[in-house]
């Protein structure tokens, strides 16, 4: 979008209210099975909505948005059955990064109706549904390019593509992009509450080319996951989501899958940002904000506890709030609301839980007030004394907040690295050779100095954690397509 074009974002705000109203409906997407040997779960056709969950607006509960079907054990073992001889792999990889390269024009097309489906599924704001349809495009130029750029090894095989709820289309669309780029066929399982945008996107891929055998969507809960890492044709998963799912899918691989099957998993974070006396106080405060807040907080890069230096604390948090004052919550279709909510009123007890024993506490620095309906969380800051204070990732738009004297500033890093974590990290300081020290003790796969921490760009800013924040490599990074393919090892020993 040119959104330097006046009339660019009136005309898209036109169009997507189209959809404002509009019903979708979701099935597996399973190739169809040779006339020879026919199924009673094959193809989409085979369903009607008899058995289809209804799925409504988090931010309105009375918006229902459509339906989704979901696939059954046996729709698992069928689709594998067509991945496994699908001919995808002897497809020349320039076929492969063009169908990729043309998914992402009928993407950029269908754009308006992207924009509702974030708006009305996911309760994206209208600047974060811009920004994950950008994402979703970058990473399949971005995989068309490298596949073209680097010489890759011969596919793996199926590979499993599972993925969360809190970027339905960008992390969605990546996996299944780089998986299927390197030559593998995929067999794509997306989260629970966000089918509706992900059968979009694989109807779009089919439109654009990619054949059915090569791409197949399986909607549904933890269970189609934990079919799909159980059936041993399966030759990798790419995982993007939270830390004990992926202990689930660790462990299920190792009993059921071959050895060599790698496990790209990318979780969660308990990241923190330190704010020194140097610090720019206005500029803090904005990316304090933005990190906090933006995307409700449900941004697995969003910043979590913010260590504020005990001379600036006053004057921080005072600024901090007044600035939080300003935002508002509430439906994200309007476009002056900021923040939407949390995804559903499981993740909304969840947080409520948190917020509330810290309250108890005596803890609450300061919150905002939520809308009467839907599943918001209004923006909140607690108090800490440190990271250890934070059970686990609470992932909402909750804000931890811990001072540090001056000369304990190795003690915070000390602290920050003994979470186990190491997803993103924030710093806003004046003294250079602090961020050189910092930089080089802080266990963390992205590093922001002086800006906010969440947003990493496809190709500029190759997006992963370590330690209990993931396996590597890096998402929309040069290193991220080797992995999907059987060169790796050799990479890895060269
Ligand atoms: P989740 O772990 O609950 O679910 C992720 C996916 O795994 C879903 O599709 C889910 O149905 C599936 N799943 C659940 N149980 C399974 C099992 N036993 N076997 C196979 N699949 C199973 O996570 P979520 O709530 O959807 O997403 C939020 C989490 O994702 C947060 O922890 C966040 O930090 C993380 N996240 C990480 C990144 C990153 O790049 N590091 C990006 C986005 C989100
Ligand atoms: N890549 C996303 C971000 O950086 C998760 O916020």
């Amino acid at each position: 979008l040119d959104l330097t074009d006046p009339a660019t974002f009136p005309a898209m705000q036109a169009a997507r209210e189209a959809f404002l109203t509009h019903q979708w409906h979701t099935t597996p997407l399973i190739a169809p099975q040779p006339p020879a040997s026919p199924s009673p779960s094959q193809g989409e056709a085979r369903r009607g909505y008899s058995d289809a969950v209804t799925l409504t607006n988090p931010a309105t509960p009375t918006d229902t948005i459509g339906t989704v079907a979901n696939a059954t054990p046996t729709d698992v073992t069928t689709a594998i059955t067509a991945a496994t001889t699908s001919p995808w792999p002897q497809t020349p990889a320039t076929t492969r990064a063009n169908l990729l390269r043309a998914t992402a024009d009928l993407y950029e097309a269908n754009a308006a109706e992207f924009f509702a489906l974030l708006a009305r599924e996911a309760g994206k704001s209208w600047a974060d549904s811009i920004a994950e349809l950008r994402e979703a495009v970058d990473f399949l130029r971005y995989y068309a390019e490298q596949a073209e750029a680097q010489p890759l090894a011969a596919p793996r095989g199926p590979f499993a593509a599972i993925s969360p709820w809190n970027f339905p289309l960008a992390i969605f669309t990546g996996q299944i992009a780089a998986a299927l780029v390197a030559g593998n066929p995929v067999l794509a399982k997306p989260a629970p509450q966000t089918p509706l945008i992900a059968h979009r996107a694989i109807c779009l891929m089919h439109e654009a080319g990619i054949p059915r055998d090569a791409i197949q969507l399986l909607p549904g809960a933890g269970e189609v996951g934990t079919a799909l890492t159980s059936d041993a044709r399966i030759a990798g998963v790419a995982f993007t989501g939270s830390l004990p799912t992926a202990r689930r899918i660790d462990r299920a691989m190792a009993a059921n899958l071959a050895p060599d099957a790698p496990l790209i998993a990318e979780t969660g974070g308990l990241n923190a940002m330190i704010v020194d006396s140097t610090a720019l106080p206005e500029q803090a405060v904005r990316d304090v904000l933005a990190s906090a807040f933006q995307s409700a907080g449900q941004r697995c890069s969003a910043l979590r506890i913010l260590y504020v230096q005990e001379d600036v604390a006053d004057r921080t948090i005072e600024m901090l709030t007044g600035a939080m004052d300003e935002l508002t919550l509430g439906n994200p279709w309007d476009l002056a609301n900021d923040i939407g909510p949390v995804i559903d009123e499981a993740a909304r007890t969840k947080i409520e839980n948190h917020v509330a024993a810290f309250t108890k506490a005596g803890k609450l620095i300061h919150r905002l007030n939520a809308p009467g309906q839907g599943t918001f969380v209004p923006p909140t800051v607690l108090r800490v004394t440190g990271i250890a204070d934070i059970p686990e990732e609470i992932f909402g738009p909750i804000l931890h907040v811990a001072t540090f004297k001056a000369d304990d500033i190795d003690a915070v890093i000390a602290a920050i690295n003994g979470s186990g974590y190491g997803l993103t990290f924030g710093m806003h300081t004046r003294i250079s050779s602090r961020v050189r020290a910092v930089s080089a003790q802080v266990h963390a796969g992205n590093i922001y100095i002086n800006r906010n921490q969440i947003g990493a760009v496809v190709g500029s800013q190759p997006f992963g954690g370590e330690g209990l924040s993931g396996t590597g490599p890096k998402a929309g990074g040069p290193h991220y397509l080797p992995r999907f393919t059987k060169g790796y090892a050799d990479l890895q020993s060269a």
